[in-house]
């Protein structure tokens, strides 16, 4: 979910809806504002995305207010229809919350304050706590942000909050622990975020909260933050934020997703800043060099992610294992911090996300940290939740990613993956030095390289249309291409909403190719080096099936293209750095096939960009 906030001297209104736009991507299936007038809370919300309640707001929201709160959701507790939608009034009608988080206790709590006399609306764990904390205030007579406090203390999970009293309206409170949020400072007003974005043209001053601290922001008299816990006063960082509105709009872009994907050559040049000079074949990464002792001596490995992200850790398993010699495991975090795992001290863990929220992740970090193990993030979102719990960890740069589908996230993860592995084999001397220079060489090169691939979009395309049809997909791949066939696959279900797997090739035989026949698609990455050979053997099986071959091969590759359909050419690279470019056109594919079908790219159905519930 994304929340938003609003206390100054503008209307707030715009300001919200704006602000609720650019958080979309946190959810969309549902979204609402509340506004005070100066005498009583306009509220309105809606099932659907900010346009619906921009429609219906436009006729309920009768006057404009200077402070205001606004929601939008993806659906935890309670389908998603206009009642279960945020804010949420307590029982009183004096307090409305939002809430991006789940509260687990919820149920318990709600069966004491029925037994209080309270009643409930919706099916939703939000309006437990709201009215939780006005029970507290009217029974103990606290002022606001004492009784959130006192509330917060009996809820077990995690929450983003902003509330407010109509009967006291200079003043918002808000809390965290778990959901990201920050805070605007403007002159004499305020902005409250799930992230910076909704206020970056008024203010670049943000306070990031930390778990467990609330703040109370007072109109005129400014913001003071506590410890939840023990009610300690705490001076908060206020930080300069570098984000600029550009970065966060369309550019011309028909769709975010597209955008991002013609972003990758400098948002990949981006995440070499600093690090690769290949010329003096060099590599250096702050977190890698100042802990080499450690990455040195690690048994091994275990990279923990969900989504995408995952992806690119199936990736660096095989770069780690090939040319660094270190032991990898790849886990989903979701598993991984739920099944007792084996981790010492001598493990290093490697947690990536482009978000840096996503929570199976961030639990997982805090397990094996617990474990005593060392915890590197590759995050792309700088200050976020993963980046602060992890000891040390490498930015991916590559500007914010806003399309759902993660795109130029995972080919700079890859990015950063393959620097470490590179860092670390010279550090070894698992590679020799020529070996080394010769990779930098090639990696440099490798920017331009996808440029090449972009060119060939129009081609994509015609393949797009001439596929759009069909109701299976099956996505093929070897050795450092098998990840990628995942994540071709995983790019067309998303947003296409047709149903695609992703295999290693040879393992079709034992399963998958008993689905081939003519409808089938059937999309392979045979780059020329590897296991071509073999690859080819496989594109054959696939042929006398009837299946038809979209195949990602080698600038002037013959072999597959006397038996496959289509073939589109990237660029010839070093086996390790295929996957940068295989990708792009996996991405470019399922992108023109969803707009064809008429879906929604940026947002699609039911997913979220940033899973901050488990
Ligand atoms: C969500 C997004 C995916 C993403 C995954 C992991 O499911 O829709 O695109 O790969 O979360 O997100 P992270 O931010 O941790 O990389």
């Amino acid at each position: 979910c994304g929340i938003v906030g609003y206390l100054g001297f503008r209307d707030a209104y715009p300001v919200l809806i704006k602000g609720l736009k650019r958080l979309e991507y946190r959810g969309y299936d549902s979204a609402g504002v509340a506004i005070f007038d100066g005498t009583d809370i306009q509220l309105s919300k809606t099932k659907g995305k900010v346009s619906d309640l921009e429609a219906r707001a436009n006729i309920e929201i009768k006057n404009n207010g200077t402070m205001g709160l606004g929601h939008t959701r993806w659906a935890t507790h309670g389908v998603p229809n206009d009642v279960n939608s945020h804010p949420h009034y307590s029982n009183s009608g004096n307090l409305i919350m939002i809430h991006n988080g789940i509260i687990e206790n919820y149920q318990s709590l709600k069966k004491e304050l029925i037994k209080r006399g309270y009643t409930f609306k919706s099916d939703t764990d939000t309006e437990v706590l709201v009215n939780l904390i006005e029970d507290i205030q009217i029974k103990e007579k606290h002022k606001l942000g004492k009784a959130v406090q006192i509330a917060l203390n009996q809820v077990v999970g995690a929450y983003a909050i902003a509330v407010f009293d109509k009967t006291k309206p200079n003043e918002i409170v808000v809390a965290k622990l778990g959901s990201p949020l920050a805070i605007g400072v403007g002159e004499n007003e305020f902005f409250i975020a799930s992230d910076a974005s909704p206020f970056i043209e008024y203010t670049k001053n943000a306070i990031y909260l930390e778990d467990e601290e609330m703040a109370i922001i007072r109109r005129e008299k400014g913001i003071k933050v506590r410890k939840i816990v023990d009610d300690s006063l705490i001076d908060p960082y206020i930080q300069e934020l570098q984000l600029n509105l550009e970065q966060i709009e369309k550019g011309g872009f028909e769709h975010f997703m597209l955008k991002e994907i013609y972003e990758q050559p400098e948002a990949i040049l981006d995440t070499f800043r600093g690090r690769l000079k290949a010329d003096e074949a060099i590599i250096k990464m702050a977190g890698v060099e100042d802990n080499m002792k450690r990455f040195l001596n690690a048994d091994r490995i275990i990279v923990v992610a969900c989504g995408t992200s995952w992806h690119a850790g199936l990736v660096s398993e095989y770069i780690f294992e090939d040319l660094a010699r270190i032991p990898v495991e790849v886990e989903y975090a979701s598993e991984f911090r739920y099944r007792n795992p084996v981790i010492t001290d001598k493990d290093i863990v490697i947690a990536i996300s482009q978000s840096g929220e996503t929570a199976d992740t961030l639990a997982a970090i805090k397990l094996a940290k617990s474990k005593g193990a060392f915890v590197f993030g590759v995050c792309n979102v700088v200050g976020s939740s993963i980046a602060r719990e992890t000891h040390t960890g490498a930015y991916t740069h590559a500007g914010p990613e806003i399309g759902v589908a993660s795109t130029k996230a995972f080919t700079t993860q890859i990015t950063v993956l393959t620097l470490m592995a590179l860092r670390l084999a010279r550090a070894k001397g698992t590679i020799t030095s020529s070996e080394f220079r010769h990779h930098l060489i090639e990696l440099e090169l490798i920017p331009d390289k996808v440029r090449e691939v972009l060119e060939s979009n129009e081609y994509i395309k015609e393949i797009a249309a001439s596929y759009k049809d069909s109701k299976n997909f099956l996505y093929l791949g070897r050795g450092y291409n098998f990840p990628v066939a995942l994540e071709g696959a995983l790019k067309l279900k998303e947003i296409s909403y047709i149903h695609a797997e992703g295999y290693p090739a040879a393992e079709m035989k034992h399963g998958p190719i008993a689905l081939i026949d003519e409808f089938m698609p059937v999309v392979v990455i045979a780059t020329n080096k590897g296991h071509y050979d073999k690859i080819v053997s496989n594109i054959q099986e696939i042929k006398s099936r009837n299946g038809k071959i979209i195949a990602v091969v080698t600038k002037g590759d013959v072999d597959v293209r006397n038996i496959a359909d289509h073939v589109i050419e990237v660029p010839e690279t070093m086996e390790a750095l295929t996957p940068m470019l295989t990708t792009i056109p996996l991405q470019l594919l399922s992108y023109h096939i969803a707009v064809m079908l008429g879906k929604n790219v940026d947002q699609p159905r039911n997913l979220a960009k940033a899973v901050t519930v488990e």
